[in-house]
């Protein structure tokens, strides 16, 4: 299926973004050798930074975010296991039951709109030792929650999940898909939020503007078994410099701009919020997605989507009449404000 042709605004998702001319000139240049062998320079010189960005000892570069969740996943549990993560969790909805598949484990899933819980919430979701129960093992959680509306995990909500598993000796794992959107939106370093978890990965391949790749951390012991996962699963590359040079072109030059997609999220988020029938709190938004609910305009969500293609626009459909419009590098204000308009007209024009 190729994407059609007429989409000049694509909100679909950050991952929509296409390598800038200097991103491709970085990807040119780069300096290779054999991946799987650890002799690729440009990815050794990644997997370095990444881990020196989320205060952990080292870092191993993947092909997909789903890849670095499902590493850990099956580096962390065993058959049998179970892991606690709130309902919207991408490693509940969208990895293909991944975490039974290769991991063998169960997920416990917390119900939470905005997909934060609390130290509380983990502590009621731990099973008590039986011989019957499954083993409660690893606590995960989203930074941000994509399907939580993309809210930031408070510091102080994050150290009570923290305290919580360890005091019962759970292991605790992030999805940081969306961690440098949190860090830039909440001001906050990004290793303040990941160094106490055994394991976090940032994806490069959504608002940092990347092509392809996710870079899994945690301790040296804990990256030399998931090095053996990323193999079993066939992860490993050969002259994959290539791409880790997008990586590091991205995070000298792709991290602070994330501000730019948060302030045009809020600027759709506050036009939208105008249109009758259509239902968010744009101070719910707090970095670059923005979902909401058009029930009361009458139509379904997937209706209001194939309109808007037709005029150029892509937005995602949730649900019957739950939408997602994501910014990143590839949209700037005027085509916020244009998607904006066109909706606006779409929905008075019933
Ligand atoms: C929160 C979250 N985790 C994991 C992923 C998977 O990342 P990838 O598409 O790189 O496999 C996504 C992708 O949308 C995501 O939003």
């Amino acid at each position: 299926m190729t994407k059609p042709g007429n989409i000049r605004i694509d909100l679909v998702s950050d991952t929509a973004t296409r390598p800038t001319p200097e991103m491709r000139r970085a990807m040119a240049q780069a300096e290779v050798g054999d991946e799987q062998r650890g002799e690729d320079p440009s990815v050794n010189a990644l997997n370095e930074r990444v881990a020196d960005l989320l205060g952990q000892e080292a870092a191993l570069f993947l092909p997909s975010g789903t890849m670095c969740n499902q590493v850990a996943i099956a580096t962390h549990c065993n058959p049998g296991d179970e892991i606690i993560a709130a309902e919207a969790s991408h490693i509940i909805s969208s990895e293909g039951a991944g975490a039974a598949v290769f991991g063998g484990c169960f997920i416990r899933a917390i119900p939470t709109r905005t997909g934060i819980f609390s130290g509380e919430d983990v502590a009621n979701a731990i099973r008590t030792a039986k011989l019957k129960s499954p083993r409660s093992r690893l606590v995960s959680v989203e930074q941000t929650c994509n399907r939580g509306g993309g809210a930031v995990w408070p510091r102080a909500a994050l150290k009570s999940v923290v305290e919580m598993a360890r005091s019962h000796q759970l292991v605790l794992h992030m999805d940081g898909a969306r961690l440098m959107n949190a860090a830039v939106a909440s001001r906050t370093d990004a290793r303040d939020f990941a160094a106490s978890f055994d394991s976090v990965w940032l994806d490069l391949s959504k608002g940092l503007g990347c092509p392809v790749g996710g870079v899994l951390a945690g301790s040296t012991g804990f990256i030399e078994k998931a090095n053996v996962w990323k193999h079993r699963f066939g992860g490993a590359m050969r002259q994959a410099g290539i791409i880790a040079a997008a990586g590091l072109y991205a995070l000298d030059h792709h991290i602070e701009r994330l501000a730019e997609d948060h302030d045009n999220a809020q600027a759709f988020a506050k036009r939208i919020a105008e249109i009758p029938g259509i239902f968010l709190d744009p101070s719910e938004i707090e970095t670059n997605l923005v979902f909401f609910d058009v029930k009361e305009t009458g139509r379904s969500a997937a209706d209001l989507a194939d309109h808007l293609i037709s005029q150029g626009v892509r937005i995602g459909v949730e649900g019957k009449t739950r939408m997602r419009a994501v910014t990143h590098l590839d949209v700037d204000r005027s085509d916020v404000e244009e998607a904006g308009e066109i909706l606006a007209s779409l929905v008075s024009d019933k």
